[in-house]
């Protein structure tokens, strides 16, 4: 039996994903015309004998009330969000749910964060760890030498694939390889975070007994019941012949920013054309808009059929795309209203936001850069004529006149 758990964090993470996490929690956002969580659930559905799916944060529970009980009909799987009061770290968190994981008794637990874009190669990975034999199994990809220093870098025996070596986000290069955020543990891992909370009590205990020591390291110790999965975990298990690494050749991402998810979202689509082809908007019919490459249009959203969409384009729900409106690498949100002949490139246009006729809202599609896509957060806009490049607009505003480069408060 294998469960599968997401950590989802909570709203004082996802920071960096603002203005568009200011209306729905950053794992809800949607990629490729769904909820960014829902693609590794949907990953994880085909992982023989999976008898649960929980979901793991510090969110209130009535933003993820409706999602959970959608997915878990649609799938036919149970899927629980489960709430911790405060964070408690990635293996914290984890652990603080242990009496809910080990009710099915499973043989596996599949861990996933949830701000990650990938194939999750999972049955496969499974596989992989039943062989090794060890405590715990981790996705790895290979990136530049450069951006690896954002991430757990590794390394590992070439030949056994064992974890030799693990440190998060080394000052000085350490590898190429990392962590990807996706692992396979037996149910020992719950006895490797209950080692750390034990340790962590005996130094808190020592420190009380010695004042001067407690005033000096007061600002540095983290709350007892804080583990961290990567510091606190995986760099002690390294080289015990307790972990293993599987190496992915497939995509992988990750999504801190909103600019990365236009880039994800393209990712998930073009998935879409092995996976679910269905979802993705053919342009066959007289009626139907002009569609380029791959493009998912939810049903109850509206395109003229003069329009010309794609590629990577997302339309979500009761979205009106007007005559003659130019679609390209972007999510259009809810409600969203785009009139005629306006275009829209390498933008997130935010939940009932509007867009005038002849206005232009684009950017250069840098998707690392700060303004290199523009956002429109809830309820923008901008007016006919208008045209928005490389910025950032904040919710509810109205924008009469054209800006370039700005952030708008
Ligand atoms: N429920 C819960 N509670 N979730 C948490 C908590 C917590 O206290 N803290 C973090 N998470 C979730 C986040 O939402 C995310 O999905 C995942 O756990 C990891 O978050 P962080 O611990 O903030 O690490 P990170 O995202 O900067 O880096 C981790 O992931 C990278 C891959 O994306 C590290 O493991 C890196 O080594 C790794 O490369």
């Amino acid at each position: 039996r294998v469960v599968a758990v997401i950590m989802v964090g909570g709203p004082t993470k996802g920071t960096r994903f603002r203005p568009l996490s200011l209306n729905v929690p950053k794992p809800l956002f949607p990629l490729a015309g769904q909820p960014m969580v829902h693609h590794p659930i949907l990953a994880c559905r085909i992982i023989p004998n999976l008898v649960q799916v929980y979901l793991i944060g510090f969110y209130e529970e009535r933003e993820f009330a409706l999602y959970v009980s959608a997915i878990s009909n649609e799938l036919r799987i149970p899927v629980r969000y489960l709430r911790e009061d405060k964070p408690h770290g990635s293996a914290g968190g984890l652990y603080n749910f242990k009496d809910y994981i080990m009710e099915d008794d499973p043989s596996h637990i599949v861990l996933l964060n949830c701000d990650v874009c990938s194939s999750f190669p999972l049955p496969d990975m499974l596989e992989a760890h039943k062989r090794y034999g060890g405590l715990g199994t981790l996705l790895v990809i290979k990136v530049s030498a450069e951006s690896a220093n954002q991430f757990g870098e590794l390394v590992a025996d070439p030949v056994t694939n064992e974890l030799l070596h693990y440190t998060e986000k080394p000052e000085t290069f350490v590898s190429d390889r990392i962590n990807c955020g996706v692992y396979i543990f037996t149910p020992e891992i719950f006895t490797a975070i209950q080692g750390v909370f034990t340790q962590r009590k005996d130094t808190a205990n020592m420190r009380r007994m010695n004042s001067f020591e407690a005033l000096q390291s007061a600002t540095k110790a983290l709350p007892v019941d804080y583990v961290r999965l990567d510091q606190d975990i995986l760099s002690p298990l390294a080289g015990k012949k307790q972990l293993y690494t599987y190496e992915t050749l497939d995509f992988w991402e990750q999504i801190k920013t909103p600019g990365i998810s236009i880039k994800c979202s393209a990712l998930y689509l073009a998935q879409y054309r092995y996976t679910t082809p269905h979802l993705l908007a053919s342009g066959d019919g007289t009626k139907s808009a002009t569609i380029i490459g791959d493009v998912f249009i939810h049903p109850s959203a509206k395109v003229h059929p003069t329009a010309k969409i794609g590629p990577n384009v997302s339309i979500s729900a009761n979205a009106r795309i007007g005559a003659g409106v130019r679609l390209i690498s972007c999510i259009i949100l809810d409600d969203v209203e785009i009139k005629e002949n306006a275009v829209v490139i390498h933008s997130i246009v935010g939940w009932k936001s509007s867009i005038g006729k002849w206005s232009r809202v684009q950017a250069e599609g840098d998707y690392n850069a700060k303004l290199g896509i523009t956002i429109l957060g809830e309820a923008v806009a901008v007016e006919d004529e208008v045209v928005v490049v490389n910025s950032i607009v904040l919710p509810n505003k109205t924008l009469n006149v054209s800006f370039q480069d700005e952030i708008i408060l």
